[in-house]
């Protein structure tokens, strides 16, 4: 059974589609919604040999006319130099305004191709085939595209929202632990900030969940996508409301950039932000300890990490007063009231507060 989650934004909302088996269908879901006739499957080798085969077997069956694009796999090669590379193969192979691109991939195919398809010709259509968990239930969602600069990630990027967004939890069979765990801290994250009842349903099924099962995983993607929706549906650009999917996102980027890019997953940063973000939010009494300790136990199941790694408080301030998030010279954090409900916060004294957190 396939469900679907709607993104309304006017006349740029589209479905996304979430079952198990699903990919066969792409073809004939992307022809009966009037996708362009001609594709460029983009991809890196890593995912293209394990689903590229089925996916260009579903769109030729369909009528559609494909090529594949492969780009190097990880997070190093999310520059312009791919989108370069990716620019000459369209030019090269007459991609008009009338072709589409698909991102077949976790969230680094996901975010290039969608700033190639916002970019090329001024902007094509694209598709969101997401591979990982986390791209499952984030970053193929919404509309955030981009590509890193040597100064810091997704520095150069676009609004652009998708034309659909395809999601078959079998794929997830194949995807590494560490990758699988990083994406359920983004499914944890949706619960604590704007539904109670679903964090308690991951508390009830978080042995399933964590053994993979897949009508779980459809329902959890389902709601937690659900969620993103309806926060892009109220504030798409990121003015006010979407900054609270942000949650562990500033502690969470200085604990990448201290262990050096790479080390710790970025899930698993965000995991760590939660916690501190939570602890945080405990100091200011907005948090109960039982609600901390509720937040911790469930990531520490889905073998997630908790502990802030050892960086003075220094450190840690030094790198989040340059987050992006930082206005008019002011650290905004998103800290969570309890279960269920999350604000923005401005924050003045940061090194005293990391000095109580971290100690
Ligand atoms: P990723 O795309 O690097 O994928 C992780 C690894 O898993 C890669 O090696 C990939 O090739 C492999 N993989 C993908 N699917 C697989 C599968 N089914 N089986 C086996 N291996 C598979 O990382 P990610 O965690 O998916 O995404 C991280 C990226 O997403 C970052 O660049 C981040 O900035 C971005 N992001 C964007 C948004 C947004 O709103 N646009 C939100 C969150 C994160
Ligand atoms: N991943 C945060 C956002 O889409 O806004």
């Amino acid at each position: 059974m396939i469900k679907k989650v709607v993104v309304g934004l006017g006349n740029r909302s589209y479905p996304i589609w979430i079952g198990q088996d699903i990919l066969p269908v792409l073809g004939q879901v992307l022809k009966e919604h009037d996708f362009p006739k001609q594709v460029a499957v983009i991809s890196n080798p890593t995912v293209g040999q394990l689903y590229a085969p089925q996916v260009v077997e579903s769109l030729t069956k369909s009528g559609l006319k494909v090529s594949v694009i492969n780009i190097p796999d990880g997070e190093q090669y999310k520059t312009i130099e791919t989108l370069t590379q990716i620019y000459d193969v369209l030019i090269e192979r007459r991609f008009d305004r009338y072709t589409g691109l698909v991102a077949l991939g976790g969230g680094v195919i996901g975010d290039i191709t969608g700033f190639a398809a916002a970019t090329y010709l001024r902007g094509i259509p694209f598709v969101q085939v997401p591979t990982t968990l986390l791209s499952q239930v984030d970053s193929s969602v919404g509309g955030k595209t981009g590509v890193n600069h040597a100064q810091g990630k997704n520095l150069i990027g676009a609004f652009y929202q998708p034309s659909h967004v395809h999601i078959d939890v079998n794929v997830l069979k194949s995807l590494s632990d560490r990758d699988f765990s990083s994406g359920v801290a983004e499914v944890v994250k949706y619960g604590i900030i704007r539904d109670k009842t679903f964090f308690e349903w991951l508390e009830l099924h978080r042995d399933g969940l964590l053994h993979r099962d897949a009508e779980l995983l459809v329902d959890a993607i389902m709601m937690s996508c659900q969620i993103k929706a309806n926060v892009v549906e109220n504030d798409e650009r990121e003015q006010n409301l979407r900054a609270i999917l942000n949650l562990g996102h500033t502690f969470g980027h200085a604990v990448e950039t201290l262990s050096g890019y790479g080390v710790i997953k970025h899930g698993e940063a965000v995991s760590i932000g939660m916690v501190m973000a939570a602890r945080t939010a405990h100091h200011l009494q907005i948090c109960s300890q039982h609600d901390v300790n509720r937040i911790l136990r469930l990531l520490e199941h889905f073998n997630l990490p908790v502990n802030p790694p050892e960086f003075s408080a220094a450190e840690y301030s030094a790198v989040m007063t340059h987050d992006k998030k930082v206005k008019d010279g002011q650290v905004r954090l998103v800290l969570n009231h309890g279960i269920g409900n999350a604000k923005l916060h401005h924050v003045d004294n940061l090194e005293e507060l990391l000095d109580g957190l971290l100690n």
